[in-house]
Parts: structure tokens; sequence; C-alpha cells
């Protein structure tokens, strides 16, 4: 499928995804939140991809939002329909593959919300994170006031919401809301670095991790042991388990396929 906003790039098993809308620092309009979600149906699908990559376009931007312009003139139901139909950020959580943002620069509202639906963030130096929705007399609508709170506590998620501050990469490693920060001539390497041996797992074990590390913040304890277990027994039904247990047993890389 061709795509107006994005650019899909294969790396072997890894999936490039760019935002791309540079003259407008990458800020999602509805097309683009319904092409990223086109995209990850896609490369979900895809067996051949077993890592997704998102980056913005430019120098400048990760993503600095959504496309304000958009909110202009919308009734109440309008925008709910506008909301409804392009869920981009909950289709991260729910791709059966692992999402990595490649957060290269500016990350505000719907951008940061969108790098907090990732599984796993790495920032460049320069890159900036907040949610400025405040500003515009809005709130975040994109799972923001969820997300933050639940990866840097809500004290800091709450003081972040409601001045509109931005924070630098190296604010935001302490806080634990990215992974890792690296030069921005290293944010790529840094980036596939992951990716790669992230692909070089079982994609069954690979796709049971991650629902059930997603599990964590959607169940309660006793519901989320029960349903590791249960993860745990599915992987144990697979080739790959046979594979990676035979490989150890002889001393060799296991080469796993996805069955
Ligand atoms: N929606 C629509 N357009 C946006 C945008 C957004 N969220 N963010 C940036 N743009 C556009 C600008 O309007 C400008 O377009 P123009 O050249 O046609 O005027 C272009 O992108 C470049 O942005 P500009 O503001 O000139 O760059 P800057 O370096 O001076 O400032 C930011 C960068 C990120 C600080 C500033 O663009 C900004 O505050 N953006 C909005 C962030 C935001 O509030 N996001 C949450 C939305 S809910």
């Amino acid at each position: 499928m061709g795509y107006e906003n994005l650019i899909i790039e294969k790396r072997g098993p890894v999936a490039l995804m760019t935002v791309n809308r540079p003259d407008k620092l990458n800020a999602l309009n509805v097309r683009a939140r319904e092409e990223i979600l086109a995209a990850l149906k896609e490369l979900g699908e895809d067996a051949g991809v077993r890592v997704i990559v998102i980056t913005g376009a430019g120098e400048k931007a990760f993503i600095a939002g959504a496309d304000i312009s958009e909110f202009t003139g919308k009734t109440p139901l309008g925008t709910r329909e506008m909301m409804q139909k392009s869920r981009a950020f909950d289709a991260m959580e729910d791709c059966p593959k692992p999402v990595i943002a490649m957060i290269n620069g500016y990350a505000l509202g719907g951008g940061c919300e969108l790098a907090m639906s990732c599984d796993i963030r790495i920032a460049s130096a320069k890159a900036k994170f907040g949610q400025p929705e405040i500003k515009l007399g809005i709130i975040p609508g994109g799972g923001g006031t969820q997300r933050l709170a639940r990866l840097v506590g809500e004290g800091k998620a709450m003081e972040l919401i409601l001045t509109g501050d931005m924070i630098d990469a190296e604010e935001a490693l302490r806080l634990g809301l990215v992974n890792h920060v690296v030069a921005p001539e290293q944010l790529e390497a840094k980036t596939m670095e992951i990716a790669g041996k992230i692909a070089e797992m079982s994609p069954v074990a690979v796709q049971m991790a991650k629902k059930s590390v997603k599990n964590a913040a959607r169940l309660g304890l006793q519901a989320g042991l029960e349903t590791e277990t249960d993860l745990f027994i599915l992987c144990f039904t697979s080739e790959d388990k046979e594979e990676g247990i035979r490989a150890f047993m002889e001393k060799r890389k296991p080469v796993f396929k996805g069955r």
C-alpha cells in the first residue's frame, strides 16, 4: 500500500516506519494516524518482519503532536469520531510485534503519547519531551494522562501535564520515560542494535512476552500472574521452544522460525 505521510523501509527483519511531514514537524493529522494504523496491521501480519521501529523525518522532530490545525471548528461528535477512527496509539500496544520508538527530536503531545505506546524508547540527546496540551486549553487525549503516570509516577506526570513544560532527553532518562539516550549520530545504530537482538529471538516468545508485560498495567497482580502462566505454557507448544532447548544442549545458536 502506498502512504502519503509514511515511509516504510525493510531492513532484514526490522521494518522502519518514518512519519514524513517534516515541514509540519511530523504533526499527526487524521490521515497520518490512519496510515500508521494500516501500516501496523500490514507489518504485524508480515511474517518477514519481527520488529518495527518508528521515527520522524528530518532533523528537528520525532512528532510535534496532533495536527493542531485539525482542532478548529469541530463539533463534540466530530471530535469523538476523529479520535475513535484513528486510535494509532492503542494499536502500538496491541501490535503482536515489538515497536521501538527512535526519538530523533521533539516528542510533544501526541508524539510523546505515541512514544509512550511503544515498547522501548531510544532517544537522541537532542530530543525534547512534553505534554503541552494544557497550553491550548485541552488535555492529552491519546493516553498521555494514563501512560505518563504509569511510566514516571503520578507526581511528575501531574507536573508535566499541568505546566505543559518541556524536558530534555537526560531528564526523560532520569524519570524512566526513555530507555537510552545517545548522541544524535548514534541513534540509528543503537536502535538497530536493540531491534536486531530482539529479531533473533523466537517471534512466538517475543509476542507472548510483550503481551504478558503489557498485562502488568492492565490486570491486577493475581490475574496477571495467572495469565503469565498460560502464556508460558503456550510457548511450550511451539517448535521454537524445542529448537531453543536443543540448541542450548548442542551448544549452538538457535534458529527460530516463529512456529
Ligand atoms: N500541529 C500542526 N502544525 C505544527 C505542529 C502541530 N502540533 N507543530 C509544529 N507545526 C508546524 C508549525 O505550525 C510550522 O508550520 P508553518 O511553517 O506552516 O508555520 C512548522 O510546523 C514548524 O514549526 P515552528 O513552530 O515554526 O518551529 P519552531 O522550531 O519555532 O518550534 C515547536 C517548534 C515544537 C516548539 C513548536 O512547533 C510547537 O510548539 N508546536 C506545537 C506543539 C504542541 O503543542 N503539540 C501538542 C498538540 S496537541
